[in-house]
């Protein structure tokens, strides 16, 4: 049986439960209060890939504008950070402030310290507020709550036809949005093509080559988005 030391508590904003940060023997684990696990520093494959297929995809990734939700354990951070260019800014919204103390604190080699690249702009606050207020500024943005709103019910806002045109008029012209998902779903996946987005369902493996498997949807209006 594993051992967990508990390291950290923090309320989840809008719901009556706790992000819980764990040290195991060698790796690290954020909990949500029940025992659901949201992050583990042993599994983080689908995380990188939310950051990497989007900008890998960009035609321009010199200055690339990238917009995250939310910070997690940093490796989306780290993924687009490894492809963008030394004049991109890549803004992450977090609700949960404990989170940013984390990552600056005990799990930050783990990502690489992300947060202390010149690039990084953090704001603490909700990524749907920032979205709502952000007119065709963000050449990427990925967002990783899952349609499904593991954390709080209000992020289904996100996944929403309302959400989703939001985040439209947040993007540049030939713009990009990633969404992570647990699973696929396909209710999802067709609100993306009704909101005139062509639609590319990229399945990938959680860790390393074979288990579980995640879903990430990229999306684009622009005629040359290689589908
Ligand atoms: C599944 S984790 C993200 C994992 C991250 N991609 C990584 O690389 O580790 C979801 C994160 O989003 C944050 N979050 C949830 N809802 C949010 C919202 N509405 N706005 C900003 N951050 C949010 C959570 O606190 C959590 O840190």
């Amino acid at each position: 049986m594993r051992h967990w030391t508990q390291l950290g508590e923090a309320p989840i904003p809008g719901t009556n439960k706790t992000l819980l940060l764990y040290r195991g023997k060698d790796d690290f684990s954020i909990k949500i209060s029940g025992g659901f696990e949201l992050m583990s520093t042993r599994k983080h494959g689908s995380e990188d890939a939310l950051g990497s297929l989007p900008c890998k995809r960009l035609k321009q990734v010199e200055s690339a504008r990238v917009l995250i939700g939310g910070l997690g354990m940093g490796f989306t951070l780290a993924a687009v950070l490894a492809e963008v260019g030394p004049k991109a800014e890549v803004t992450v919204a977090e609700l949960i402030p404990e989170v940013v103390d984390w990552n600056r604190g005990p799990l930050g080699d783990f990502s690489g310290q992300p947060l202390d690249d010149p690039r990084t702009r953090i704001h603490v606050g909700d990524v749907a507020k920032l979205l709502r207020k952000s007119r065709a500024c963000f050449d990427v943005i990925a967002l990783d709550n899952g349609p499904a709103g593991l954390t709080n019910s209000a992020n289904d806002w996100l996944y929403s036809m309302s959400g989703i045109a939001a985040a439209q008029d947040a993007l540049s012209p030939a713009g990009i949005l990633a969404y992570w998902s647990a699973d696929p779903d396909q209710a999802f996946h067709d609100r993306l093509r009704r909101c005139g987005f062509m639609v590319d369902e990229v399945t990938v493996f959680a860790h390393g080559k074979k288990g579980t498997r995640h879903t990430i949807w990229l999306a684009s209006v622009d005629a040359l988005f290689p589908v």
